[in-house]
């Protein structure tokens, strides 16, 4: 299982490197073959130690140049930063960021040798048409992207279920991921609402990878009860 844990615009430098220490300390916890990531903030951005991936939740797809406000390759590998999210319902939905630009970002942070964590997902709307129109909308969503590439991990987080409380259901779930493990062979991990209390069925549905998760990450504590709960 990969456990990853996306801070989004949470904690700060300090609170990071506190997390990051506790963290470190409880590696030893989690079953041998399960990896945890951690995605941080861009200011809290480091070379971390401990027996996880540091990711960055966001980049430009540039080494570096007049990208006003922007993080480039050249920012992130002063930290050893080769892991990076990319394509999440925040950045689509609020920052307006296309399937083109995505898949620009994708294409170009490939031809680097990035991780990539590329993120789908459905909005409400149209889960409520079914599930044909859901396939077609997720599947949209690779346009552009070789999902051959051998450093992906795709995360299927419906919008929906983002910190609303409500994940989806262990059915939605195993439908969807079937459905998407017949188009791409990487890694899939689910996203929205994981939490302690339901981990366990999520991580025991089949086609389910990992998790990644939002508001249960931000407190080691709260991050640790799902590493340690899951899928050995
Ligand atoms: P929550 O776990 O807070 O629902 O967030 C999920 C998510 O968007 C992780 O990227």
């Amino acid at each position: 299982m990969i456990y990853a844990a996306n801070f989004k615009m949470n904690h700060t430098r300090n609170s990071t490197a506190d997390y990051m220490e506790k963290l470190a300390k409880r590696m030893s916890e989690k079953s041998g073959g399960d990896r945890v990531m951690v995605f941080p903030p861009a200011t809290a951005l480091d070379s971390y130690t401990g027996d996880f991936t540091i990711g960055a939740q966001n980049a430009y797809p540039a080494v570096s140049g007049a990208y006003t406000g922007e993080t480039g390759v050249l920012q992130l590998e002063e930290f050893g930063i080769k892991t990076l999210l990319i394509g999440h319902s925040e950045r689509r939905e609020i920052m307006g960021e296309s399937q083109e630009a995505v898949a620009e970002k994708f294409q170009f942070f490939c031809s680097e040798g990035f991780e990539i964590v590329y993120c789908i997902g459905e909005p409400l709307e149209v889960r409520e048409q079914g599930e044909e129109a859901v396939t077609a909308y997720l599947l949209a969503q690779f346009e552009g992207i070789d999902t051959r590439y051998k450093k992906l991990t795709v995360a299927y987080e419906p919008i929906w279920a983002i910190g609303t409380g409500r994940s989806a259901t262990v059915e939605e779930i195993s439908r969807t991921h079937k459905m998407l493990k017949s188009h791409v062979k990487c890694a899939l991990l689910y996203g929205g609402s994981v939490k302690p209390e339901n981990i366990q069925e999520i991580a025991a549905v089949d086609g389910v990878d990992g998790v990644l998760v939002g508001g249960a990450s931000l407190e080691v504590e709260s991050f640790m009860a799902l590493v340690t709960a899951g899928k050995v």
